[in-house]
């Protein structure tokens, strides 16, 4: 069994083999430079886990592996540009160094590139790798759309809210699993036992990327704090804010979401997650949907010991600062 390190630098060194195309400059320099801007390869580390947890060589997994990772960058360009968001990785993000129409056609590229690359497997299971990939990325779709209908709704459910980082989170993480497993030809119920661990890990993960937003450091992060309370986001912060506010807090919180100085609204919602204990509350449910996730991760019938790293990876995932 391979280690999250090993299998990190698998990705990356095929990242840097792989060409993505060179002229026009204009539609390719930025795809170069989102994919040269790393990243945790979560998604591909993944993937290439769940191949070798079901007894496959990893390297079988790669060109799908790369497939889901320039799947997620191209979502990350385009989510950039629905977010307005200045920072990623660090670095500026591709709207704001090049502009906005080069952001949505170098985007529109990597999505294609990213299909051009699953069908690279050499697999028997191709229909069902393509079914579940284009099934998962309609959804990332859903979901982005759900979250921006949510920025200019005055209140969300914690259930709605749930739905949405399913759609536009969680189910990739389960996808990027569950292709691992079909490459190793495992079973149709552990593949479903697979995914929705992964999906359970990919909600517990986006509750953590809200903390990281609000209470994270930019140098670690590598995006600007605060920019959920400025588009005023309905993160589970934000939702169970409003939830369990005392009436003159409430009007508080009202007069904040309309403030449009972004320093005095930031540093106002802070200081209310503050009083509220909000971040503990999205630590606790946080550990909820690991918990789930083990579940799931324990229905898969291979040895326990083979179950070991991806175990070990969701706990680290939880309490990662970037
Ligand atoms: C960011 O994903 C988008 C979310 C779904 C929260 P990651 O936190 O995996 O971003 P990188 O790829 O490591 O930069
Ligand atoms: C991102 O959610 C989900 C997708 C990119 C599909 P966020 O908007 O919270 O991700 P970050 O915080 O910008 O990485
Ligand atoms: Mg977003
Ligand atoms: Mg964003
Ligand atoms: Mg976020």
């Amino acid at each position: 069994m391979h280690a999250y390190p090993e299998l990190l630098t698998l990705i990356n060194t095929k990242i840097t083999e792989t060409s993505f195309g060179s002229s026009p400059k204009e539609l390719y320099d930025p795809i170069t430079y989102m994919m040269g801007l790393g990243g945790k390869r979560l998604r591909p580390v993944l993937t290439l886990m769940a191949a070798d947890m079901f007894g496959a060589d990893v390297n079988k997994a790669l060109d799908a592996a790369l497939a889901i990772e320039v799947f997620h960058n191209f979502t990350l360009v385009h989510d950039d540009i629905m977010d307005n968001a200045p920072l990623r990785r660090g670095k500026e993000t591709v709207f704001q160094k090049w502009n906005m129409p080069v952001a949505i056609l170098s985007g529109d590229l990597m999505l294609i590139r990213s299909i051009d690359l699953l069908a690279k497997t050499e697999t028997n299971q191709f229909a069902k790798l393509l079914a579940v990939f284009n099934d998962t990325a309609a959804k990332v779709c859903e979901g982005q759309q759900i979250d921006m209908n949510f920025e200019v709704m005055p209140q969300v459910s914690h259930e709605e809210y749930i739905h949405m980082i399913t759609l536009k989170t969680a189910v990739l993480l389960g996808a990027s699993l569950e292709i691992g497993a079909r490459i190793a030809n495992a079973s149709d119920t552990d593949a479903e036992h697979i995914y929705e661990f992964g999906k359970c890990i990919g909600i517990a993960f986006q509750i953590q990327d809200d903390i990281l937003d609000s209470f994270g450091q930019t140098a670690e992060v590598g995006k600007r704090i605060g920019g959920d309370i400025a588009s005023n986001k309905k993160t589970l912060l934000l939702i169970e804010l409003l939830a369990s506010a005392h009436k003159d807090d409430s009007k508080l919180i009202q007069q904040l979401l309309a403030e449009p100085n972004d320093e005095i609204k930031i540093a106002g919602v802070l200081a209310l997650y503050q009083k509220y204990q909000i971040k503990a509350f999205a630590e606790s449910q946080k550990q909820q949907y690991l918990d789930r996730a083990f579940h799931h991760l324990q229905a898969v019938s291979v040895q326990a010991d083979r179950k070991q790293i991806v175990m070990q990876t969701a706990q680290e995932l939880m309490q990662r600062m970037s």
